[in-house]
């Protein structure tokens, strides 16, 4: 029997029906309440963040919206966030654990942040605090993301926060006459333990 054909060792259940408040030095990630519908529809509208996630502009409608996050905190095989400037107090985004594996210990990240936010930090811290919930909390083995190649900033915030890079879906996204490759990313457990997000 060979190594990879051992079980995985035990650990505790996670439990993502558990919301909880995230507290750093920069931003606090929080669960989502009403009142953020209307902040969260401007920061999907953004055309930057569209192009970015991959997800155009107005493909949201406010009744969606409304749908959506007055769900999040039901959820039981996820996790989604909104990402508080503690500076200026406001919500400026979201980080999410999804597509939860449990027999795997795994699942995906994604993070956006609206114009008001980008560029001073808190996209890195953020995704500290997140993914060392998954490992810390949730006892996660392995946590990955797709990030396009054309978003540099994104991949340095990640490799930031202990992302590798570990192979490349050529051609995934079809953008403006291009096609555009995604990055395959990820952490696992004991790369964690070593350096908690700080690579
Ligand atoms: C991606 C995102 C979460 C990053 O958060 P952020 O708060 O803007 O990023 P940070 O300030 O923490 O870190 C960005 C890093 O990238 C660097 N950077 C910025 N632009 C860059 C570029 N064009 N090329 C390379 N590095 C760049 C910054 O200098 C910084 O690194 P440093 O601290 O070593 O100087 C945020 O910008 C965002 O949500 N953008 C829009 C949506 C998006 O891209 N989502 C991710 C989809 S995979």
């Amino acid at each position: 029997m060979s190594d990879h054909s051992l079980p995985a060792p035990s650990a505790p259940a996670a439990d993502f029906s558990v919301k909880p408040v995230l507290l750093g030095e920069k931003v606090l990630l929080r669960p989502f309440t009403e009142e953020d519908v209307p902040v969260m529809a401007r920061i999907l509208d953004d055309p930057e963040v569209g192009r970015l996630t991959g997800s155009p502009p107005g493909l949201f409608d406010t009744d969606r919206l409304r749908a959506w996050y007055g769900t999040r905190n039901d959820q039981k095989d996820r996790l989604d966030l909104g990402i508080v400037d503690r500076a200026g107090g406001g919500l400026v985004g979201e980080a999410v654990l999804n597509e939860w594996d449990p027999h795997n210990r795994n699942c995906m990240f994604r993070i956006l942040i609206g114009p008001g936010g980008r560029g001073r930090g808190l996209g890195t811290e953020a995704t500290r605090l997140i993914v060392g919930h998954a490992f810390e909390q949730l006892a996660l083995h392995r946590v990955s993301l797709y990030v396009y190649a054309f978003n540099p900033r994104a991949r340095r915030a990640y490799e930031k926060a202990g992302f590798v890079a570990e192979g490349v879906e050529r051609q995934a996204l079809w953008h403006e006459g291009e096609w555009i490759d995604a990055v395959r990313m990820s952490v696992l457990a004991p790369e964690w333990a070593a350096h908690r997000g700080r690579p």
